[in-house]
């Protein structure tokens, strides 16, 4: 596997956190922080829908992308509350997170939705990260495999080759998001590689090979160095640590050590 091909990517998740004045302020800091930073790494964030505005602005000229945390798959209508792929393509978004754990099991999304919230943002030419992730009890239970092929198989649907090279997926094993227990690279490693055959299987080598996966689930400065030293680990996607300047800008500075 020739890794080279896979720009790392560190994507900032703040799910529902930060008045919009909060979040312009540490957008502006991952900026300024990340003048300097060669463009060998992809940095994102993720603000909620009321800060996307904002937030677009405070990153004008910068590198710094921005991504919205879910939407829905209508165009427009009587979707009370919802925010569709066009809308969040017009407030500057080049990415938006899908199937997270927490809408999975807090508002019941299934694989089905998922794949249609994917379709939808791929119209729009807005890439989808695509989340994945066993629960502990699936894990200890020994269906890891099993759920992350489900998942996978489920909220992929339809997609053509073309399609997925403009997805990221996110592994994000429940247990660790939020928790402070990450996987080990190691863990890590063996589940993005059942990923990526699962990928060679729906698509063939050559997608396979160009498609980034994104470990999520308790990444912090002092692990992101070794998950990322995993070849088929590609990215993060980090919650908690990306609430802060100083964190995320580490975690953008992996390949340096992440820490200082
Ligand atoms: P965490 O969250 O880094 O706080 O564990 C990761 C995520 O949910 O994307």
């Amino acid at each position: 596997m020739n890794p080279e091909a896979r720009k790392p990517f560190i994507a900032g998740n703040w799910k529902m956190n930060m008045t919009v004045a909060e979040a312009r302020k540490l957008a502006l800091e991952i900026k300024n922080g990340t003048l300097n930073e060669s463009d060998d790494v992809e940095i994102l964030i993720c603000p909620p829908f009321g800060s996307l505005y904002p937030v677009s602005e405070v990153l004008k000229g910068s590198a710094v992308k921005l991504g919205a945390q879910n939407c829905y798959w209508e165009e427009n209508g009587a979707f009370t509350g919802e925010m569709s792929p066009p809308m969040i393509k017009e407030l500057g978004c080049d990415y938006t997170i899908v199937g997270h754990s927490e809408r999975r099991s807090y508002f019941r999304e299934t694989d089905e939705w998922v794949s249609r919230k994917a379709r939808a943002l791929l119209d729009v030419r807005v890439s989808p990260i695509v989340c994945v992730g066993e629960v502990l009890q699936d894990r200890e239970a020994g269906r890891t495999n099993d759920i992350i092929r489900g998942q996978m198989l489920g909220s992929l649907d339809g997609l053509s080759s073309e399609d997925m090279l403009q997805v990221v997926l996110a592994y994000e094993p429940v247990w660790a998001i939020g928790t402070g227990k990450t996987a080990s690279p190691e863990q890590a490693q063996e589940v993005h590689a059942f990923m990526r055959n699962i990928l060679i299987d729906l698509y063939g080598l050559d997608v396979a090979l160009r498609v980034r996966i994104q470990y999520g689930g308790s990444v912090k400065p002092e692990n992101v160095t070794a998950l990322m030293g995993q070849p088929d680990i590609d990215g993060a996607l980090v919650g908690g640590a990306s609430l802060e300047a100083a964190s995320f800008l580490k975690l953008v500075s992996f390949k340096t050590g992440g820490i200082d």
